[in-house]
């Protein structure tokens, strides 16, 4: 059996949001108690979209202290960035060989990054994917809490640890590794376990609070659109205010929202800050406009974030304890990621 452990990350790129936070970080907190868990500020992916950035290292430090401020413990848990563990790099290179160009062209999220210049995006960003199932299988973790719009690289994280299991399994098993395990059908003798995503929530994908058919994102120009974990409450009062909604009263059942993009994120938001769900919200909003809906909302939302932000700021007034928390969280996981890449090598047969 494979141990449970749990891994995710988040890019040190633009501001922190409330996709992320709801999507992400809140999970990680959560998930904290009866699990041993690895985040990681995944500064490698950050340059596959822009490469050259201001002040990389104080964003990096930004997400660290995002982290700690939400309630991570990396005491008992470990955070680090990513470029401190060179072995990401190097599993993801024999990931790259493992996977296939069509499934990487299939990626929705590259599509979108890429836009329409294809020929003209970084390789990284193609092989985004690839060091995204290198980050998680380094360390052999079991869940992997994300946002929604996460769903599609996960299951390519399971097709390369299957086709990585199934076309070394014969070197997996004389060395002496893995596990028998059964994947769909298939009984197999694997070295990786095949991921398991852990999505869910009243609010999986956190959508624009000017269209409701975008995500909420750190790379939409509109600031109206999302709620930073830095903006102020009389700012968040402000967006949630001018958030696009419909003219129709909240319906008293989820059922109603059917059709109302949304009407439908502001209540998932409302029931995500307050770990109700959806139904719950609406049998109290149920019938009330959204003059009455939003200034409840914007309190809520308030309440939640602001003592994250004040200790946020606390934090990265004081650099060098951010810096001692990612240089010891970079040495734990470098640990455990070289035992798995001491095994790898041995498997290959480097
Ligand atoms: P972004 O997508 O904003 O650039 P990242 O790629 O660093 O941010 O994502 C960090 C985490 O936040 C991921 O788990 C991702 O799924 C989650 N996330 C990002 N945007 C949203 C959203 N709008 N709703 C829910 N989760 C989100
Ligand atoms: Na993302």
């Amino acid at each position: 059996e494979f141990k449970p452990l749990v891994f995710s990350g988040v890019q040190p790129t633009g501001n922190l949001h409330l996709g992320n936070y709801l999507g992400a970080i809140r999970k990680f907190v959560a998930l904290q108690d009866n699990n041993d868990c690895i985040y990681c500020v995944v500064d490698l992916h950050s340059i596959t979209a822009q490469l050259v950035h201001e002040d990389l290292r104080g964003q990096i430090r930004s997400i660290a202290a995002a982290f700690i401020a939400s309630g991570i413990d990396p005491e008992k848990h470990i955070v680090f960035n990513q470029s401190a563990v060179p072995q990401h790099a190097e599993l993801a290179w024999i990931f790259n060989c493992v996977a296939r160009i069509g499934w990487m062209n299939r990626m929705t999220q590259f599509k979108d990054k890429a836009g329409k210049d294809r020929e003209n995006a970084s390789l990284g960003l193609l092989a985004y994917p690839s060091l995204m199932a290198a980050d998680i299988l380094v360390y052999r973790a079991t869940h992997v809490p994300v946002g929604d719009d996460q769903k599609q690289h996960l299951e390519l994280t399971r097709d390369i640890a299957q086709k990585f299991n199934i076309d070394f399994m014969a070197h997996i098993r004389a060395r002496g590794y893995g596990v028998d395990i059964v994947v769909g059908e298939e009984p197999i003798h694997a070295y990786f376990p095949p991921v398991e995503p852990l999505i869910g929530g009243p609010a999986p994908r956190v959508m624009s609070l000017r269209d409701g058919t975008k995500k909420m994102s750190k790379s939409d120009p509109s600031d109206l659109s999302r709620i930073n974990l830095m903006d102020d409450a009389d700012t968040i009062l402000k967006k949630i205010r001018k958030a696009k909604t419909d003219p129709d009263a909240l319906p008293s059942e989820a059922d109603g929202l059917k059709g109302r993009p949304e009407a439908e994120n502001l209540v998932g938001i409302y029931a995500a800050l307050s770990d109700r769900s959806k139904d719950e919200v609406l049998a109290e909003f149920g019938g009330q406009q959204f003059s009455a809906f939003k200034p409840a909302l914007a309190d809520l939302a308030v309440t939640v974030l602001s003592p994250i932000t004040g200790e946020m700021r606390r934090l990265m007034g004081d650099t060098a304890h951010i810096d001692a928390i990612l240089r010891k969280g970079g040495e734990r996981a470098r640990e455990r990621a070289e035992k798995t890449m001491r095994e790898v090598r041995e498997i290959i047969g480097f």
